[in-house]
């Protein structure tokens, strides 16, 4: 049983709470963290922790503690995360780690010269759709992995500091790009590293410094490209959707809104539907279990089995930092309009491959560049030649 203090009591504490405790769990938070003593005490009431404090490092020190879990705004992850090191309670954190990848690796070195248990929150790779995905591509169902797409796009966040860009650290790329550049990154391999990073960014909409709208590709050393898309101006609700594409087979998911339950009210008992939803009225796309179906049951399971086991959990700190690290050069590359290198100072992944050969043997003569029944019931494949390198089409059977 692991005994938790909860750092902020704020959205995703609360969310981070229900899994924690949900489905009879037999971990408990014992402590809440809040700058304000009437959220402490109502947070504490809610999900019956033994103790409150208004003190950060109190918090942290109690020895009723044995992990703390980082709920906090972001430009609180890195003390908060120090205060962990100096007690050595095993920590987690929410996403994203650093406000940039200087934050990010203070804080990985920290942790590790402490030795205490580390885990990244990122949540969006223990989705069970993106597990059940993962599961197909590891084991080849889809090829060669050439491209890899995640969106995460919705009208805004719902707290003052996120729209801060000091307290924030970057707007949509860092709080939403986040989710995508892990996603395709474990699509892609996590031992690939991710080389420059293409995009675009702009303040479209929101009176804000930071971007709330921005479009981005990061190319891996092995040729395979990653795509994120993220904003805060979307309208109509949470629009999580992931595609992969490998030389074997496609995958689409969609998490969040169309998956598969519709409902239509006029409004009459209106509610809460789902996260960011916009409306409560006419066409809904309600989630099954958003606690679930965002991967906080999932994500939490493994965190305290890996704690128990003393392994190290599918998301660490060294990840986080990956993260940020590709994001401060996405964040360059939309002011340098150019490709920018990701700066990796801490890389512990393969290095040295190129780009795969897209060459696929046919016969001694020719590579292969499609084959296919057509409507009429032939059977024909289209060829290149290796050396005069012209291409022909040939009727098989
Ligand atoms: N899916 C996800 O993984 C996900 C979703 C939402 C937020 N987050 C992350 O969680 C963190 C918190 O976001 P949130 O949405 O819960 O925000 P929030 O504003 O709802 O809650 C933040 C908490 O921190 C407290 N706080 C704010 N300023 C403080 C200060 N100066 N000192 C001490 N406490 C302070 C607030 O009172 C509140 O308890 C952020 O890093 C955010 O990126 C992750």
């Amino acid at each position: 049983m692991k005994k938790i203090a909860m750092l902020g009591s704020g959205f995703i504490g609360r969310f981070y709470a229900d899994s924690i405790q949900g489905q009879r769990s037999k971990d408990t938070i014992t402590m809440v963290y809040s700058r304000r003593e009437e959220a402490a005490v109502k947070f504490a009431e809610d999900y019956q922790c033994d103790r409150y404090s208004t003190d950060m490092e109190e918090a942290i020190a109690h020895p009723d503690v044995d992990v703390v879990c980082i709920a906090l705004p972001n430009n609180l992850h890195e003390g908060a995360v120090m205060l962990c090191c100096k007690y050595r309670k095993a920590v987690i954190t929410t996403k994203p780690l650093g406000r940039n990848a200087a934050e990010a690796k203070r804080m990985l070195l920290a942790v590790e010269e402490a030795g205490i248990f580390n885990g990244y929150l990122e949540d969006l790779v223990y989705a069970p759709k993106f597990l059940k995905a993962y599961e197909s591509v590891k084991k080849g169902a889809l090829g060669r992995i050439l491209w890899a797409k995640s969106r995460e796009t919705h009208p805004g966040p719902h707290s003052d500091w996120f729209w801060d860009i000091e307290k924030a650290g970057g707007g949509c790329i860092l709080d939403l790009g986040c989710h995508c550049v892990e996603i395709t990154r474990s699509f892609i391999g996590k031992d690939i590293k991710p080389i420059e990073v293409m995009c675009w960014a702009d303040t479209q909409v929101k009176p804000i410094d930071a971007e709330d709208h921005a479009i981005g590709l990061i190319k891996y050393e092995n040729g395979a490209m990653a795509q994120f898309e993220v904003s805060w101006t979307f309208r109509g609700g949470l629009d999580l959707r992931d595609e992969v594409m490998g030389t074997e087979g496609t995958i689409w998911i969609n998490n969040f809104l169309r998956t598969g339950l519709e409902m239509f009210t006029t409004g009459k008992g209106a509610d809460y539907v789902a996260e960011k939803a916009e409306s409560n009225s006419g066409w809904l796309f309600p989630v099954g279990d958003e606690v679930n179906d965002l991967g906080y049951n999932h994500m939490f399971a493994e965190m305290f089995n890996c704690m128990e086991n003393g392994t190290a959990p599918r998301e660490t700190f060294y990840d986080g930092y990956i993260v940020n690290a590709v994001i401060d050069a996405a964040y360059k590359s939309a002011k340098t309009k150019l490709w920018e290198p990701v700066a990796l100072d801490i890389w512990r992944g393969q290095t040295g491959l190129s780009k795969v050969s897209h060459l696929v043997e046919y016969d001694a003569d020719h590579y292969l560049i499609k084959k296919e029944i057509t409507h009429y019931g032939t059977k024909k494949v289209i060829l290149k030649h290796k050396k005069t390198g012209q291409i022909v089409e040939k009727i098989i059977e």
